[in-house]
């Protein structure tokens, strides 16, 4: 039987791009590429060494969100994927969008704790004991779809850098298995 197809969507760094294909990719399924809207993002490089391809689709040549997600929309639908996976993928999404793609996101705070920007410095400055990750599915209300996996840890005493790698480390643990849910393999 052939595996079902993912698109992987990033912006920046693209480190759970990265974990995603190392863990994921013909084993439990096939990620058919990837899509930036930042020309510059080091994720390009990452995904290309794993031999997937990106798509650079850059949002500064468009005039208005949903003429970019109208673009974004058909070349996920040219693909014929699953699921679209949004990891670090930092755009507000309109209706065009979230009305026509099944697609999951992860988000680096215990939602509906800190949804929208800047949610890891404001999760580490609170005066919460814990600090978490969440995945979710993506509807048009920011980071407000319904949560597939949560993971938490306590925060007590961390510095900033410390509290980072615990949250990366959360992400790189759910994120595979959330793609695995909602695809329910
Ligand atoms: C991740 O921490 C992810 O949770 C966050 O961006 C980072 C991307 O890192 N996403 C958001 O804040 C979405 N609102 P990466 O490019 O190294 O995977």
């Amino acid at each position: 039987m052939s595996l079902k197809k993912i698109v992987i969507l990033f912006s920046g760094e693209g480190s759970n791009l990265e974990n995603l294909i190392k863990k994921l990719h013909q084993k439990s399924v096939t990620v058919v590429g990837a899509i930036t809207n930042n020309p510059d993002a080091k994720g390009i490089q990452k995904a290309k060494n794993l031999g997937i391809g990106v798509t650079i689709l850059d949002h500064k040549e468009f005039n208005s969100r949903e003429a970019f997600d109208t673009k974004l929309v058909e070349i996920i639908q040219s693909l014929e994927v699953d699921l679209t996976v949004l990891a670090g993928f930092m755009r507000i999404l309109t209706p065009v969008f979230t009305g026509q793609i099944k697609a999951i996101n992860i988000h680096p705070s215990l939602l509906p704790l800190f949804k929208g920007a800047n949610a890891l410095e404001r999760s580490f400055e609170s005066k919460m004991k814990v600090g978490g990750v969440s995945v979710h599915y993506v509807v048009t209300e920011i980071d407000a779809g319904e949560i597939i996996f949560q993971k938490c840890f306590d925060k007590s005493d961390m510095d900033f850098s410390t509290f980072k790698k615990n949250i990366q480390a959360c992400e790189y643990e759910i994120f595979p298995k959330a793609v695995i849910s909602s695809l329910n393999l």
